[in-house]
């Protein structure tokens, strides 16, 4: 009764992150990609964060966490100066604007090392969300994980004036 929502913060990935970043990956993939794949998809999905390279890949590019009152709802990772490698948004917070944040924020990070556009292999889940901001489809691809063939969008934006 007339409280405000708290308000979402970004940070900077730390090590100690990964678990939780992990469950925040497989609750997304779990529970907002179903109308776009299918259950065996999701599966093997989700099993990329059960790999080493998951924490690595985090902790090589240039990874930034939203918070909600301290805690970790959603995070995204910039790899080089121009690809978007991941985002991910906790689905007990999905549609409050946490991923607008997040990349609000990659796009003006890859705008100061230089970058002119940026990239993305989207998700079918996340291709909506990309268009909606600008981003234009470059093509179709199929990747393989775990003997499962998942498709996405790589997708591709100009960074404007504004950046
Ligand atoms: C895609 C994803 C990151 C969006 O996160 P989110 O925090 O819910 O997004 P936001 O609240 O910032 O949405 C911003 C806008 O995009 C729209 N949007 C969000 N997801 C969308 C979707 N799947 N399709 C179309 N539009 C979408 C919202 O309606 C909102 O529009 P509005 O500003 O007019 O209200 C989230 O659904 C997710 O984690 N999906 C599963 C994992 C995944 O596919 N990751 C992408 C890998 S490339």
């Amino acid at each position: 009764m007339g409280q405000t929502l708290p308000k979402p913060a970004l940070r900077p990935f730390l090590p100690a992150d990964v678990p939780v970043l992990a469950a925040i990956f497989a609750a997304s993939i779990e529970q907002l990609t179903g109308d776009d794949y299918s259950e065996a998809q999701q599966e093997a999905w989700m099993s990329a964060a059960e790999d080493e390279e998951f924490g690595k890949r985090l902790a090589s590019d240039l990874t930034l966490i939203a918070t909600l009152e301290g805690s970790p709802v959603g995070f995204a990772s910039l790899r080089g100066t121009d690809h978007i490698r991941m985002l991910y948004v906790h689905p007990a917070v999905a549609g409050q604007g946490i991923a607008t944040m997040l990349v609000d924020a990659l796009e003006k990070l890859a705008g100061g090392r230089g970058a002119k556009s940026l990239s993305v292999d989207a998700s079918d889940t996340a291709e909506g969300f990309f268009a909606k901001r600008g981003y234009a489809a470059q093509q179709r691809n199929s990747v393989t994980i775990n003997d499962e063939w998942l498709a996405n969008t790589t997708m591709k934006k100009t960074l404007g004036a504004e950046q």
